[in-house]
């Protein structure tokens, strides 16, 4: 069998052309225009990238859009004091703070100050704890592209093995979490594996859907998953460089053996990287839609 892949460019610009649409019918019937802040610290030049690809996103989409730059040198308080000037600023529904900060600010301390209302990354405990019980408003954003992934390629995960790779509160965690609820696109068994985990290959061979976020080049190999399996490979590794001198990506996946076995699976890049931003973005509108009482 080699497998379908599944095209993260494709649904995430199918979801694009969905809230351009939403965001459109906000403003003309609601008069409600998505905010978006990202605040960056410093010059890190991947968090300029990051951040300078959300706020063309936001702007493409129609939202108002804010990229606050800061000073690397900015202290704890004066960052805190401008997620508060965000948090009161009725135009701005998220509020994006671009990580790592700078050693003298406490990361956890900043996440903590944004008002859950606006957490879009959905990373405030107050969220992190709704997700727990099956109450989210946002979903952190690339375990819900990985849901959207799954459920806009068909995959069935009512009753599924699904086995995670890696449990990082961005990535394993939440995923495993959100395809356990017992709602649409979930109700799955779910299995975490972890370096303490004693063989890893006897959890993945399991596995009906495979979501590996390990961070390591070639962790999961064709003999450790078995025929028809759907692969989602959240890894990011940079493994040199292209001839045109550009960073060349591999994923967590050995792609070429294990696509020979895998019915569905995503490349890297191309798959689930295109949809954390588009993530962001929807839950820019459903924080707007909140804020203007259109959801309950
Ligand atoms: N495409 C995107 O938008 C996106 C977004 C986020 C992350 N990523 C990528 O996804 C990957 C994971 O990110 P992350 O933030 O979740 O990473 P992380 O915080 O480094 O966590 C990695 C997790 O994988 C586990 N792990 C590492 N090697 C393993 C192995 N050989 N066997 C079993 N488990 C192993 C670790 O176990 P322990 O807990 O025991 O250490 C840890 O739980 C990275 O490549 C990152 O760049 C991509």
């Amino acid at each position: 069998m080699t497998a379908r892949l599944i095209s993260g460019n494709e649904i995430a610009k199918q979801i694009r052309e969905e809230l351009s649409r939403e965001v459109a019918g906000l403003k003309a019937k609601h008069n409600v225009t998505p905010g978006l802040v990202t605040i960056l610290v410093g010059q890190n030049p991947a968090s300029v990238s990051y951040v300078t690809a959300k706020q063309k996103t936001s702007k493409e989409l129609g939202f108002y859009s804010i990229q606050d730059n800061q000073p690397e040198t900015i202290t704890e308080e004066e960052l805190l004091r401008k997620i508060d000037q965000y948090n009161k600023d009725s135009r701005i529904h998220g509020i994006l703070v671009q990580l790592p900060l700078p050693k003298q600010i406490n990361e956890t301390k900043i996440l903590y100050a944004i008002d859950p209302k606006k957490d879009v990354d959905g990373f405030h405990p107050v969220n992190v704890g709704k997700l727990m019980i099956g109450e989210a408003d946002y979903l952190p954003c690339t375990p819900a592209g990985i849901q959207q992934l799954l459920i806009r390629s068909g995959v069935r995960t009512d009753g599924a093995e699904v086995v995670v790779v890696g449990r990082s509160n961005i990535v394993g965690k939440p995923i495993a979490n959100i395809l356990l609820q017992k709602q649409k696109g979930a109700n799955a068994t779910v299995t975490i594996c972890h370096t303490g985990t004693k063989d890893m290959a006897f959890h993945t061979r399991r596995a009906d859907i495979l979501v590996v976020a390990a961070g390591k080049p070639k962790a999961v190999t064709a003999d450790m998953v078995k025929e028809g399996v759907v692969v989602i490979d959240v890894g990011v590794n940079r493994i040199g460089m292209t001839p045109e001198g550009k960073a060349k990506l591999c994923g967590d996946v050995d792609f070429d053996g294990v696509k020979e076995k895998a019915s569905l699976i995503t490349p890297v890049p191309g798959g689930v990287g295109p949809m954390t931003i588009t993530m962001l973005m929807s839950n820019t509108v459903k924080a707007a839609k909140l804020a203007a009482g259109l959801l309950s």
